[in-house]
């Protein structure tokens, strides 16, 4: 397969078609899913696009599209998520979880397949995509030596934008994974300064570090620092657009390829699955708590509850179940190990989406309207599900309290209730409604990226001053001085000023 796949490579050098290198390296179906569309759309522009990913696409009509599969990473991941007691909200545990990023880099780097890329001189690029987040995953940037555009599946943090040389603020946008409300408060603001300094430290210093180590220990020093060909990337794709996510200013290197979904279904309904949906007139539900939280590790008592819930229900419910089977579920319930979700939401008899409240979940949600009910674990899926509550187009449960009549109600209010549909249907309209979609802004950022073989014309000014002058430290240290100038002075020239004033007055008193 290695030696097959070298000399695909090396036989192809057509004239327009350019050669683009796709490197995806998190296991994470909802980090891959965004991608799948750019991949299989500049390939069948003729583009001969390579791509390194944990689930390819594997359609073999995609005759330009060689993807190299590290599911194998898979493994990595679970392990790192186990070892931390399972996907929880605790923000520590979701930064452990974040720098099992380290030991992903290093299987992944290792394995013969990554290797024969990265050794074989024979194998040029024309542009890379790398998933920025992983900041191992740059050396392909560096080793093909051509332009390359940094991708993000969700909004990017303070720490990636600031690396990409665009501004941010953290009281107008606090971090997701604090999940703090909209207005907040002067603790909120306090816990959202600290923490966004934390997390900036952490990433750019600790976490760019141990990356730094991986590579070192691999290829020695053949490559420069991380960080310094983080802050070299042309463009940054974002998977966020201005009407779920905060409106937020962007430099001209930061292209928002969220919204306007041109997300494909991998796969179409089956045929039980089509008939399921057609038959069930009375309406739908579907529960899937998405690829990292898996429902068969929820406790017993909560999955009791839901399905004393489900029983009860007017409705077929679909849930996405990992183990398969699910003993004592009512006649109402089908259980599959996983769904094709867009497609499944497309449908008109579906009524409900129960969600853990990942980004792709919510902007597919939109994109078909159909109102939420979510279900928040963990990262940012309290503030997405906090977000959906406060614009009106679902309601949230708390999973550790559960009760039958409370989620019975909350699913009822949102079936039945006409205002979580209406707003869905205003957001998608604006979603929709933009001069381009998301896809068609990332294949044009990128062929203008490969015709100005990068945008260093576009650089942002944040880049070239040290951080002491971006936070205003050397401004405000002399201004501060100079207002202690003032004060002194002004306090010495009372105190000389008044010297005669008291001779006198001691004059006065003598006599
Ligand atoms: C593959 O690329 C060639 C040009 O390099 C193009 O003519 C052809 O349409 C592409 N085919 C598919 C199926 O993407
Ligand atoms: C690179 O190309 C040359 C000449 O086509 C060939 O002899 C050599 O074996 C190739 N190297 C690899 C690693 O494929
Ligand atoms: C940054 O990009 C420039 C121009 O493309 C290149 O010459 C330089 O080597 C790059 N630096 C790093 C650290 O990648
Ligand atoms: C949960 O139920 C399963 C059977 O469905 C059982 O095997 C398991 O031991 C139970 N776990 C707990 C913690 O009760
Ligand atoms: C099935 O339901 C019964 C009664 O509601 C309960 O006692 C039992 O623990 C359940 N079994 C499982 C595997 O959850
Ligand atoms: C669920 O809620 C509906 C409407 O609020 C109500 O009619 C029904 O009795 C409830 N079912 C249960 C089991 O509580």
């Amino acid at each position: 397969m290695v030696v097959l796949f070298i000399s695909f490579l090396a036989i192809i050098s057509s004239g327009d078609s350019a050669r683009i290198l796709g490197v995806i390296p998190i296991p994470s179906y909802s980090h891959q899913v965004v991608f799948q569309p750019l991949w299989r759309e500049l390939s069948l522009r003729g583009h001969q696009v390579t791509t390194l990913t944990t689930d390819p696409i594997n359609d073999p009509s995609l005759i330009n599209l060689t993807e190299i599969d590290l599911g194998f990473s898979y493994d990595v991941w679970n392990e790192a998520v186990k070892s931390v007691g399972g996907i929880q909200s605790n923000i520590l545990k979701t930064m452990r979880i974040i720098e099992s990023g380290v030991s992903i880099a290093r299987t992944q780097l290792r394995h013969p397949l990554v290797q024969d890329l990265l050794e074989n001189n024979n194998i040029t690029f024309d542009l890379v995509m790398v998933e920025y987040y992983m900041p191992s995953a740059l050396v392909f940037a560096k080793r093909f030596n051509c332009p390359y555009i940094g991708v993000v599946s969700m909004d990017a943090h303070s720490a990636s934008l600031k690396l990409a040389g665009n501004p941010t603020h953290p009281i107008l946008y606090p971090n997701n994974l604090l999940s703090v409300k909209d207005s907040l408060t002067l603790f909120d603001r306090i816990k959202s300064v600290v923490f966004s300094l934390i997390f900036e430290v952490y990433i750019n210093y600790i976490y760019y570090s141990h990356h730094q180590e991986v590579v070192e220990t691999i290829f020695g020093n053949h490559y420069p620092p991380l960080r310094d060909i983080a802050r070299n990337v042309s463009l940054l794709f974002i998977n966020s657009d201005p009407i779920f996510d905060k409106v937020k200013p962007l430099v001209p290197t930061v292209i928002q390829i969220g919204g306007g979904l041109s997300r494909k279904a991998s796969k179409p309904l089956s045929r039980k699955l089509q008939k399921i949906l057609d038959v069930s007139s009375a309406g739908v539900v579907y529960f899937s708590l998405g690829s990292n939280v898996k429902s068969k590790d929820l406790p017993n008592d909560t999955i009791n509850t839901v399905l004393a819930t489900f029983a009860e229900l007017p409705y077929t419910i679909l849930w996405k179940f990992e183990s398969g089977d699910l003993p004592n579920k009512s006649r109402n319930v089908y259980v599959e190990k996983w769904f094709p979700q867009l497609e499944v939401l497309k449908h008109p008899n579906i009524k409900l989406f129960i969600t853990q409240g990942g980004l792709q979940s919510i902007e597919e949600a939109i994109y078909t309207q159909i109102p939420m009910v979510g279900m928040p674990f963990f990262g940012d899926q309290f503030y997405n599900v906090k977000k959906m509550v406060k614009m009106g187009f679902g309601l949230i449960v708390d999973h550790t309290t559960l009760k039958i009549e409370e989620l019975n109600s909350t699913i009822m209010e949102v079936i039945q209730n006409p205002k979580y549909k209406e707003k869905l249907k205003e957001l998608s309209e604006l979603v929709l409604d933009q001069p381009m979609t998301g896809l068609e802004r990332a294949v044009w950022w990128r062929e203008y990226v490969i015709r100005h073989k990068g945008a260093t014309h576009l650089r942002s000014p944040l880049l070239d001053i040290p951080f002491y002058q971006y936070y205003l430290l050397d401004v405000i240290t002399v201004l501060l001085l100079l207002l202690a100038l003032v004060v002194y002075i002004v306090k010495v020239s009372i105190t000389v000023m008044s010297i005669p004033v008291r001779r006198f007055y001691s004059k006065v008193k003598r006599r």
